[in-house]
């Protein structure tokens, strides 16, 4: 297991994204029932989020409800919904105390009010933090993003202020939910299973991918930085050569 002291401090990944998955068997290896399996995942979370912020992670995103999740079943649909309401205003002074701002990626006007109106609050209320960001992806899918970044790029371009040769991977990225954080760098799954599940898609697309079988209650500072410490041991090309990265003042042209 990795410490903090094992992690090279120049080479923090800024964004680190996961897929939060697991708590639903972790609950049923326990004899619990599924929300008991959420609600220890805030408590996941809560650690996760302060073992990143110790590190210096800047983005923090985690994949909380899905445009997919609406089809479980209602008392679990419900069950999650109170969950989030409830974790976000337990966390509130905490990210305020750990200089945190609390950010939506999706699409919040399926929330119910009562959990919406907490969500609103405590983004009000950390406004001011400037250290890192929580995203929480909520009624977030990456096929539902990119589809409306699409409506809004035509739409400027049928109002003529953007002509379509001008449309560049720059304003499709300025029309995506997450426009003002830099993609991850990092993106975790826990839980054993090795798949994307509709999950910032355009924004992984150079990302290191970690996954591993820990269910997500039982994934904490440790397991994060066993992850952090694994990125670090990658060697990140962006299409170029093993040598180019190594010795780029060779390659002067790249
Ligand atoms: C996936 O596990 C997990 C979710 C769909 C929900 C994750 C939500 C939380 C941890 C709550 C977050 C709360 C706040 C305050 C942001 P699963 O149910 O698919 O697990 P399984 O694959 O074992 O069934």
């Amino acid at each position: 297991m990795a410490t903090l002291e094992q992690l090279d401090k120049n080479r923090i990944p800024q964004h680190v994204a996961i897929i939060m998955d697991g708590n639903g068997r972790w609950a049923k290896a326990r004899g619990l029932d599924r929300s008991a399996g959420h609600k220890a995942g805030v408590e996941a979370l809560h650690k996760v989020l302060e073992a990143a912020v110790k590190a210096g992670v800047k983005y923090l995103t985690v994949y909380t409800f899905s445009t997919e999740n609406w089809n479980r079943p209602k008392e679990e649909v419900d069950a999650l919904m109170n969950l989030i309401a409830w974790g976000i205003d337990k966390e509130k002074e905490e990210l305020i105390r750990q200089n945190v701002r609390l950010a939506i990626v999706g699409d919040i006007s399926r929330m119910p009010d009562f959990a919406r109106n907490k969500t609103l609050e405590c983004m009000k209320a950390a406004s001011h933090c400037t250290g890192s960001t929580l995203a929480i992806a909520f009624n977030y899918g990456s096929r539902f993003e990119l589809t409306n970044a699409m409506q809004r790029i035509a739409q400027q371009v049928k109002e003529g202020k953007l002509q379509p040769e001008e449309i560049s991977e720059q304003t499709v990225q300025e029309n995506l939910m997450t426009a003002d954080m830099p993609d991850p760098e990092l993106l975790i799954r826990t839980g054993g299973e090795q798949r994307i599940s509709n999950y910032l898609l355009w924004q992984i697309a150079y990302s290191e991918l970690y996954f591993c079988d820990t269910y997500w209650p039982d994934f904490g500072a440790d397991e994060l930085y066993d992850a952090i410490l694994d990125y670090q041991g990658r060697e990140r090309r962006f299409g170029k050569t093993s040598e180019q990265v190594k010795t780029p003042s060779q390659y002067p042209l790249s």
